[in-house]
């Protein structure tokens, strides 16, 4: 049977997620991977987890395994509303930041329109943005490019498009690890107010910070026209599935009748869970043990890249997050080298993917959080020897 008569236009411009592709065909606990975000298994506390499903059932019985309200339950937005100091009728909960990221594309976004991304970008957001068929275009943030960012936003209102937000990725980036500096913030918050588009701050590793003092949010710079995506996958665990969206009432009122569509309300016992493991100070005290082990594995990848990488060869060096993003010569395919990689043992993400025009084969996005730290010297070796 053809079923091809029966798929919608717009899974025509879908995109597959080559991690995701790369994950299919390899077993990551057999390899040295440095392909996927996730975070170190060492972070799960597990047994808080099991001791507050317990305690959660105990004291909300049937209501934690009822449906719930879409926006969120009340105890969880309440504690997300205690911590990132935003009032309640600001917050919506999101089955994880994924769902943040497609509910903003699919309520601000129509065929055609302009989203705006910073280059690199997070392949997730990519993909949700080709879904909705925007047009991604890609703008450079850097101060010395100020002039180059007003010509390409004048000549897309010219050409009639409409620019409807710019998709930022402030603190320690995916892929880059980058973080952006205040005065960027703020130019690009002055940029959206003259050109008036919104900002949605999509910021899931805000709180994995190593070094250096955290920068204001772009959210807290102007809250009129900023939608801020939080998730609880890299402070907590992903497997959860939650995140949170801060944004103006009237802009959250159209995501909750969208997400009426998508899951009628975020998972309820886990987001119970959720509220208890920041009430208690269970979320403080893990973060900051995870903040440990991976301010530690940065400095060992840093120092092994440093050790074994070829002459030529260069990285970022990101004061928190999950990846750096490492830089070749020209000439340098990571595409192509990627099979002998993978034959090799050793897996990352070629670079280019995070651009939406498929520019900087030379690049490749290394995730240092995963692999087990007395596995990764061996790991940076043999990509090193591959290189
Ligand atoms: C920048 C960025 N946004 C969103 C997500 C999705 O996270 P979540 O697990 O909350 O859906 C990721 C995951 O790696 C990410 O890197």
């Amino acid at each position: 049977m053809n079923y091809k008569d029966f798929f919608s236009a717009d899974t025509g411009s879908f995109m597959r997620s080559p991690v995701r592709e790369i994950f299919k065909r390899v077993d990551l606990s057999k390899i040295y991977s440095f392909a996927g975000g996730y975070p170190s298994a060492e972070t799960f506390p597990t047994e808080v987890f099991e001791r507050l499903a317990g305690e959660v059932l105990h004291k909300y019985g049937a209501k934690a395994l009822q449906y719930g309200a879409t926006q969120g339950v009340p105890e969880l937005r309440q504690a997300v509303s205690e911590r990132y100091g935003v009032p309640v009728e600001n917050i919506q909960i999101t089955t994880s930041s994924q769902q943040g990221i497609d509910v903003c594309t699919r309520v601000l976004v129509d065929p055609g329109d302009v989203v705006l991304v910073s280059c690199p970008s997070y392949l997730g957001a990519l993909q949700s943005f080709a879904s909705y068929r925007a047009e991604v275009v890609g703008l450079d943030l850097s101060p010395e490019a100020g002039a180059s960012r007003i010509s390409r936003i004048e000549a897309l209102l010219a050409e009639g498009k409409k620019i409807k937000f710019f998709y930022a990725i402030p603190d320690f980036q995916n892929p880059s690890g980058e973080t952006l500096t205040l005065e960027q913030r703020s130019s690009l918050v002055d940029l959206a107010r003259k050109y008036n588009f919104l900002i949605v701050e999509d910021s899931p590793y805000r709180e994995l910070r190593y070094e250096g003092s955290s920068v204001a949010t772009i959210y807290s710079l102007a809250p009129e026209r900023t939608l801020h995506l939080g998730s609880f996958s890299k402070i907590m665990a992903p497997g959860f599935r939650l995140g949170w969206i801060i944004g103006a009432p009237e802009l959250l009122d159209m995501i909750y009748v969208c997400k009426q569509s998508l899951d009628l309300c975020p998972p309820i016992l886990d987001q119970y869970i959720a509220a208890e493991f920041m009430a208690g100070g269970e979320l403080d005290r893990n973060l900051s043990k995870s903040v440990a082990l991976y301010r530690d594995k940065r400095d060992y990848m840093l120092s092994l890249l440093e050790k074994y990488m070829p002459a030529g060869v260069s990285w970022t060096h990101p004061e928190g997050g999950l990846f750096l993003f490492v830089t070749l010569p020209e000439g340098y395919d990571t595409v192509a080298l990627y099979d002998r990689a993978l034959n090799a043992g050793v897996a990352y993400v070629a670079g280019s993917f995070f651009f939406p025009d498929g520019s900087h084969r030379n690049t490749m996005r290394l995730n240092f959080s995963f692999l087990a730290t007395e596995r990764m010297e061996a790991g940076v070796k043999l990509l090193a020897s591959l290189l």
